[in-house]
């Protein structure tokens, strides 16, 4: 079949449990920032589904403001380069800021990300991630909510992409081997 659904060999998260587990997030953050103003910042391009579902499982008021880095600006992810391709529109002085990502996977996005947000006087930065590969870390990154730690594999699916594909399939999954030759 063309439905990319089927190039997925093993399903780690269906969409039921994403949607659940985002909602269990979300009650957590609107409860911590209660009376406050929050500002959601969403990490382009791969947090635009965990951006679309948390924020709309989030009662309250909200912003929302996105940037987009790249990390690949030397080649590789472990050159440790990261630049700004588009910054916020927003002025974060004083205001309480939610990075939101789709997975932390060696932590040189939200480690970058997180230093560069604190040195504009934000009143705090904490970040609310859907994945996190603990065995992939290699920078300090300690975000405040985590949907699910996953084994160092290579994951598609809801926002995650293999060259570019996949990101639109509503479950998270490993790729079928087929897929990489
Ligand atoms: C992916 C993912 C995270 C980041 C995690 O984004 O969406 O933002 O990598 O990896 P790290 O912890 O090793 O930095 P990517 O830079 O591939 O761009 P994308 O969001 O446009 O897919
Ligand atoms: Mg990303």
């Amino acid at each position: 079949s063309s439905h990319v659904e089927h190039e997925l060999v093993n399903v780690l998260f269906t969409e039921a449990q994403i949607q659940q587990r985002l909602a269990e997030m979300a009650a957590q953050i609107t409860e911590d920032y209660a009376g406050k103003d929050l500002l959601v910042v969403g990490v382009l391009r791969g947090a635009v589904m965990v951006m679309a579902d948390l924020s709309r499982a989030m009662p309250g008021h909200l912003e929302m403001d996105w940037m987009a880095v790249s990390s690949y600006g030397s080649g590789t992810k472990s050159s440790g380069v990261v630049r700004i391709l588009k910054d916020l529109d927003t002025d974060i002085s004083g205001r309480d800021v939610l990075i939101v990502d789709e997975i932390i996977d060696t932590g040189l996005t939200l480690s970058w990300l997180v230093n560069n947000l604190s040195s504009r006087s934000p009143a705090s930065v904490e970040i609310a991630t859907l994945l996190r590969k603990p065995e992939a870390l290699s920078m300090p990154v300690e975000p405040k909510y985590v949907g699910w730690d996953i084994p160092n594999e290579f994951v598609v699916g809801y926002g995650l992409d293999y060259r570019e594909r996949y990101r639109n399939l509503r479950d998270i999954g490993t790729l079928a081997p087929h897929v990489y030759s």
